[in-house]
């Protein structure tokens, strides 16, 4: 049994996490056995699971990019996940060395990383949520601390949402940070989706949710106007909620079955 030292006490090595098999998809060195035998087990049935994983990330570049041109400088991510190459403060800071970003996860691996990662910088951290509650995040004290309510803010939920079921009140949850964001803050969403995917896919997608299920983590994936009703009460900005691959592409990223946009708090 693994058990290296930035292993958290809470981290269970039986049990695989969608965190960490992320992180291998991404090739990240942060994942147990258990993660590789369920992640590699997807990739049997999706082989294109890293190429999306890569495209999902650039589309988190290109979101805070263009939160950064419209003058955010302050950046909460929820389902943060293990930091990667590219993380939210590296592009943040390069374009504004004074932008600050929290990140927030509940897997112990993925906060573990980032906190470590982020002890010299005193304008970014790292905490322990879940974004299904969303006073506890916004009443935590780092997130009083390192963020300003008072002026816009970009909020990430980036391959997140599709770990939440119905059941568990997204909707509700996104509207309490939506009432609390000062006009001129973003969100930004990206989502996978069902649309457009074979009924034969569809059949294997099923042994992909299989898989998940053994996590914290099950799947669900939504349709366009499911993922597009994500931003009530928000301006959806040019071009709208589409695949993630047509939102201000600037590189050749692999298909992926998956929604995003952005919306402005007016
Ligand atoms: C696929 S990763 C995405 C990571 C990053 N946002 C990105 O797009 O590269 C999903 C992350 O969401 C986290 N997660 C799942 N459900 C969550 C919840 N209810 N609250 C906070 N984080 C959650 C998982 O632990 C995982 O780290």
């Amino acid at each position: 049994m693994e058990q290296a030292s930035w292993v958290p006490s809470s981290v269970d090595l039986d049990r695989p996490s969608a965190a960490r098999m992320y992180d291998y998809f991404l090739g990240g060195s942060h994942n147990f056995a258990v993660d590789r035998e369920a992640a590699k087990s997807v990739e049997q049935i999706f082989p294109g699971m890293s190429g999306a994983a890569r495209a999902n990330r650039s589309f988190l570049r290109r979101a805070v990019r263009y939160l950064l041109a419209q003058g955010i400088d302050q950046f909460l991510d929820l389902g943060s996940g293990i930091p990667t190459v590219g993380n939210v403060h590296e592009i943040a800071q390069q374009t504004n060395p004074g932008a600050r970003v929290v990140y927030a996860d509940v897997e112990p691996v993925a906060v573990a990383h980032s906190t470590a990662l982020l002890a010299d910088n005193p304008l970014a951290g790292a905490i322990q949520a879940d974004l299904r509650d969303p006073d506890s995040v916004l009443g935590n004290e780092e997130v009083r601390s390192m963020l300003d309510f008072d002026r816009p803010i970009g909020l990430l939920m980036v391959a997140v949402l599709h770990f939440v079921p119905d059941a568990d009140e997204p909707h509700e949850a996104i509207a309490r940070y939506r009432e609390v964001l000062a006009p001129g803050s973003h969100v930004a969403i990206s989502h996978a989706s069902w649309d457009g995917v074979s009924q034969e896919e569809r059949e294997s997608g099923e042994r992909v949710n299989a898989i998940y299920r053994k996590t914290d983590s099950p799947l669900v994936l939504r349709s366009g106007p499911e993922i597009a009703a994500f931003f009530t009460g928000l301006e959806v900005v040019e071009p709208g909620v589409v695949p993630l691959s047509e939102w201000h592409p600037d590189s050749d990223d692999a298909y992926i079955s998956a929604y995003a946009g952005v919306g402005r708090k007016a």
